[in-house]
């Protein structure tokens, strides 16, 4: 096999996948299909259990949250309400106040609606300034318009829930009535009283079926009576939540980060970490305790870019805060890894720095606590109060996120000593900057070497091409220093204007490629994180991403399905994979990795072809002793797709999917599946020695083959 063909298989492939003749066909198709490809002389690729095993970290394969795309508010954070605590610059923006002209309620409004500021700090709002009074004479009522609108499903229940406060006297009902996104009426709950209570807050509650199914549904708070009252938190969300907790996270996108597996997760991000302003950055106090409580601010996102990517609606209600994140880590099995400000704005922006970093550390210190403090101590308390008495078992901790030179490292070095020195335990993880080469990463880690971070973040967004060239990147690193966490990367390559198609089969295929290269170098990569992770399909800043999501449906990318495939076939431990006496990362368009698993019971092997032919390949095991012999069967997932640039959309999420394939010891014992030559387990000689697999590989294609040593 030569590297050189390589550069020449990958160009076949582009030309016939439309990339560089612009027809959206893969001329290959047909001969990978099964008897029709090309007689050729297979590859042979040795995997060896004995020699240079290393462990793979159980966090391999994580997420990286951040709130960017409408991620948190719009997207995870099962809220319907836009603005529901009238916080925003605006305190009225996504609010339309009913008349009845203007409204198809056609009823005779004739009450008003004041914001009203509740000055410092008072209690039970803290963070919460402003609340509405209405006056009402006989009908009032106010829209919202959602996020990108609102979604509803048929049958479902929606709980609706406000902070109130009706002054003595007054009698007044209240109904929510869902429009569709013409402003015709839908379905409407019963009327309820609201009691009068004069002096105190309380919160009301109410739940009621949709009747229809809506993606741009919208909601009217309509009030019948006579008198005034004040409201504040005004609340929508479906009762079937992850986990049914009110309140909570959207089922079905929760689901989709279940069903990859993730070893950790990373969040708030991201540059929202850093913020635009040092006052705009995430400050994770402000995020947990009561949800009334808590701050709603600016998200960084809604001025990075232009329109239409600019969104002026973009806030943080911050619904979804640190204990939220903490409780979706526990959920999803994944270790928390929390990123913190290290006193530094973002330096593409304001570049801002804070001279005092003591509130910063204290920041880190009290998160500690607040993660895996006993009920004794304050954080501890504040985590039992919100309902978990259990610690969250942080280990890890991010100190700033993409900020680079001596501003940052000698931040950094503060941070290490002060925290090391409080909580040996924890494990710092340090970043690089914004770029994976040049000067300020070189320097990052130079500096970085001579300190103690357990493990440096790298960021790469870059060309698919970029993902092929640089599978053997961590060949030659250094062994002994800290090591690597791969937190953001992602293959930018060709898109249309449909959202979905930046996330085209060949930007997967080229991080698998990639991929086998982190797997391969596993003790120095010991997490890996795709970014972003969530898109709303109607609100993005930022693509290509790993999800994309309306209001009620969710897709995942070939991307996704290149993540899962990683992650759940992770194993333990690294085994050897060579062709000629060297690691496949490229040489005649394939590339490879092997893992185990701890009991020895299952291999993977890993195997990307990004040529536009058929590959067949002989895959000869050795060394993996007797459980060997005993592997008469095993599995293949297979990734393809008609098209380089095919792509999942949310109208048409199944173009690109994983296929799943038993096989054993002859070839197609059933004839061809799928239209694809199976592969088969074929031993030459007696015992566990001399057994190889041999299989063609389809061009253009990501495999798993899974075998059972059992
Ligand atoms: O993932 C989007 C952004 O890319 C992150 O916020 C930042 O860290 C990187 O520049």
């Amino acid at each position: 096999m030569s590297v050189a063909v390589n550069c020449i298989a990958l160009i076949a492939f582009l030309a016939s996948t439309g990339f560089l003749n612009n027809k959206n066909t893969l001329k290959a198709q047909s001969s990978a299909r099964s008897g029709n490809h090309k007689q050729v002389q297979p590859a042979s690729i040795l995997i060896d259990g004995v020699k240079d095993r290393i462990s793979v970290s159980p966090t391999m394969w994580g997420i990286f949250f951040e709130d960017i795309n409408f991620a948190a508010d719009g997207g995870i954070y099962a809220e319907l309400i836009k603005n529901r605590s009238f916080e925003f610059d605006n305190p009225l923006m996504g609010w339309r106040i009913l008349d009845e002209k203007n409204s198809t309620l056609k009823l005779d409004f004739d009450g008003k609606l004041l914001i009203t500021n509740r000055g410092q700090s008072t209690q039970p709002h803290k963070g919460n300034h402003r609340y509405a009074h209405i006056e009402l004479g006989h009908f009032f009522g106010v829209e919202n318009e959602g996020f990108r609108g609102m979604g509803f499903k048929a049958g479902e229940p929606y709980r609706f829930t406000a902070d109130i406060r009706v002054k003595k006297g007054s009698k007044v009902e209240l109904q929510l009535v869902v429009l569709d996104s013409t402003g015709r009426i839908q379905f409407r709950s019963p009327f309820k009283d609201l009691p009068e209570i004069s002096d105190n807050w309380s919160t009301m509650e109410t739940v009621f079926s949709a009747d229809k199914t809506l993606t741009n549904g919208r909601l009217v708070v309509l009030l019948k009576g006579a008198g005034s009252l004040d409201m504040d938190m005004l609340s929508l969300f479906p009762v079937h939540t992850w986990k049914d907790r009110p309140g909570g996270l959207r089922a079905d996108l929760v689901q989709k980060l279940y069903d990859l597996h993730p070893g950790f997760i990373r969040f708030p991000g991201g540059c929202i970490v850093e913020g635009r302003t040092l006052v705009n950055r995430y400050q994770w106090k402000n995020t947990v305790g009561p949800v009334a409580e808590r701050t709603t601010i600016t998200n960084r996102w809604q001025t990075e870019f232009k329109a239409p990517r600019n969104a002026p609606d973009y806030f943080q209600s911050y619904g979804l805060g640190f204990y939220e994140y903490f409780q979706l880590a526990e959920d999803l099995h994944a270790e928390p890894l929390p990123i913190l400000n290290c006193g530094m704005a973002c330096q593409y922006n304001s570049g801002e720095v804070a001279a005092d970093l003591e509130p910063y550390i204290q920041d880190a210190l009290d998160l500690i606590e607040f993660a895996n403090g006993d009920s004794s101590t304050p954080y501890g308390h504040l985590r039992t109060q919100m309902g978990h008495p259990e610690p969250f078992h942080l280990k890890y901790l991010g100190v700033g996120n993409e900020q680079w030179e001596s501003q940052y490292f000698d931040r950094y070095k503060i941070f290490e000593s002060r925290l090391k020195l409080a909580h040996p335990e924890i494990q710092l993880v340090s970043g690089s900057g914004p770029y994976n080469s040049g000067k300020w990463f070189d320097d990052a880690w130079s500096v970085l070497r001579t300190l103690h971070p357990s493990l440096v973040d790298e960021h790469y967004y870059a060309p698919p091409e970029w993902f092929l060239n640089n599978a053997g990147r961590y060949d030659q690193y250094d062994r002994q220093g800290p090591k690597v966490f791969a937190g953001e990367y992602a293959a930018h390559g060709k898109s249309t204007t449909v959202p979905e198609s930046a996330n085209s089969f060949y930007s997967a295929l080229t991080e698998a490629a990639f991929m086998t290269g982190l797997e391969r170098n596993a003790d120095v990569v010991r997490m890996a994180s795709y970014a972003p992770l969530l898109a709303n399909i109607n609100a993005w800043q930022w693509r290509p991403d790993l999800i994309w999501f309306d209001n009620l449906h969710s897709v995942a990318t070939p991307n996704y399905y290149v993540q899962q495939l990683f992650s759940l076939a992770k194993g333990t431990e690294v085994l050897q994979t060579s062709a000629n006496h060297q690691p496949v990362k490229g040489q005649d368009s394939l590339y490879a990795s092997t893992t185990m698993d701890a009991a020895g019971h299952k291999l993977y092997i890993k195997l990307v072809n990004v040529s536009s032919d058929n590959k067949p390949v002989d895959i000869v095991l050795q060394g993996l002793g007797q459980g060997l012999s005993r592997a008469m069967k095993g599995r293949w997932t297979m990734l393809k797709a008609d098209s380089a640039y095919a792509y999942n959309s949310l109208n048409q999420p199944d173009q690109v999917q994983p296929k799943h394939m038993d096989f054993g010891t002859s070839p197609n014992p059933k004839g061809a599946v799928n239209g694809y030559e199976l592969p088969f387990i074929k031993n030459e000689r007696k015992g566990s020695e001399g057994m190889k697999i041999k299989f063609t590989a389809p061009s253009g294609s990501v495999n798993l083959l899974e075998l059972d040593l059992k």
